[in-house]
C-alpha cells in the first residue's frame, strides 16, 4: 500500500463479509529505522498530512519524515484515512514486507508463473508467501506489471 487506493478498491466489496480476512502490506524498506521505510502503521503515529488526519511518519515535532522503499509507488509518508479507520477498528490487518523480501517475491512470481509483478505488488506477494501451507484461499491484488521496474531490479542485482 502506498496511499492505499489500489487496495481499498479490492477491500471495499468484502468489508461486510466477515469470512474474508484482509491484509494490507506496507513498505518495510531497508530497516525499521525512521527514514528507512514507509510503514506508516508500524512506525508512524496519528497526524495530518495534505489536510488529512491519518497515520503519518513523523518526528517528535510533527515534521514529516523521509521515507524509503525499493518501490517508488509505496514511498509515501501517510496513508488514506479509510485505511486508518479499518486498522483502528481491526477489520483489516496491516503488515509490512521489506525491500529484500519483495525483491525475492518479484523473482519468484516471475520464474514460477511468468508474471512479472510491479515492485509495489511484490510486497503483497511477499505477504502471501508467509501463508504458504495454511490452506487458505488467497486473492492477491496484483496492482501492476513489473516491466517498469526491470531497470531498478537489474541495478540492484548488479
Ligand atoms: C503498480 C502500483 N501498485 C500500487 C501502487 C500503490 O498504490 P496506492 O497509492 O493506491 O496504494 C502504485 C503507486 O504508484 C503502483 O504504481
Amino acid at each position: 500500500m502506498g496511499g492505499g487506493s489500489n487496495s481499498i478498491g479490492l477491500f471495499f466489496e468484502f468489508l461486510g463479509d466477515a469470512g474474508v480476512r484482509m491484509i494490507g502490506v506496507e513498505a518495510g524498506g531497508r530497516s525499521i529505522r525512521l527514514g528507512d521505510h514507509a510503514a506508516r502503521f508500524q512506525g508512524g503515529s496519528k497526524g495530518v498530512l495534505h489536510g488529512t488526519f491519518s497515520y503519518v511518519l513523523q518526528d517528535d515535532h510533527g515534521q514529516v519524515a523521509n521515507t524509503h522503499s525499493v518501490s517508488a509507488g509505496l514511498d509515501y509518508p501517510s496513508v488514506g484515512p479509510e485505511h486508518a479507520l479499518l486498522r483502528d477498528s481491526g477489520r483489516v490487518e496491516y503488515t509490512s514486507a521489506d525491500d529484500n523480501e519483495s525483491l525475492e517475491a518479484f523473482h519468484l512470481l516471475s520464474r514460477l508463473e511468468g508474471i512479472m509483478p510491479a515492485l509495489e505488488s511484490s510486497h503483497a506477494v511477499a505477504e502471501c508467501l508467509r501463508h504458504q501451507g495454511s490452506g487458505e484461499l488467497i486473492v492477491i491484488n496484483l496492482s501492476g506489471r513489473g516491466d517498469k521496474d526491470v531497470e531498478t531490479v537489474r541495478d540492484l542485482l548488479e
